[in-house]
């Protein structure tokens, strides 16, 4: 399963929950942004499919409200889960570990612009807590160590 899929299942999954009912569109549109950080137009064009709504009333409502974001933050994006199961295994110690380490706060962009930190809620991987999302991956009983290292690789790759 590549990286890519990950997020998509979760993306399924959350569709799933709401029976793919079109009612459910705003909780849908902040479930996809919390897994995917932001909300591209490739992404509200699938919600759109799934729902079977015109792409019209999808981009219409995320861009009414100005909690949605719509354009990529960082270079990378990192999102951590604080759900109740990711928080009691730790997930909150490797946010602060990784705002330690790059110097950025949640919900911020590092002054590089090339890494956003943002938290979410549960991801609807209880059973892989702690997860964090990097990028295109779900890291799985996250450490702090394991983290820093993929973000490490990440961020020295796009220095290339
Ligand atoms: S609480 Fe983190 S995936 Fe459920």
């Amino acid at each position: 399963m590549s990286k890519e899929d990950n997020r998509r299942m979760l993306l399924e999954k959350a569709l799933k929950e709401y029976d793919f009912q079109a009612s459910a569109l705003l909780e849908i549109l902040h479930k996809a942004q919390s897994i995917y950080g932001y909300l591209s137009k490739d992404l509200l064009m699938d919600i759109a499919q799934s729902l079977h709504l015109p792409p019209s009333t999808v981009f219409g409502v995320a861009t009414f409200y100005s909690f949605f974001n719509l354009t990529k933050p960082g270079e990378h994006i990192v999102t951590g889960c604080l759900g109740t199961a990711c928080y009691v295994k730790g997930s909150e110690q490797i946010m602060q570990a990784i705002e330690r380490e790059f110097n950025v706060k949640r919900g911020g962009t590092t002054a590089d612009g090339k890494l956003s930190l943002f938290v979410t809620r549960c991801i609807g991987a209880c059973a892989l807590s702690p997860a964090i999302i990097v990028d295109d991956e779900v890291i799985g009983k996250a450490t702090k160590e394991v983290v820093i290292e993929r973000i490490k690789q990440l961020l020295g790759g796009s220095n290339q």
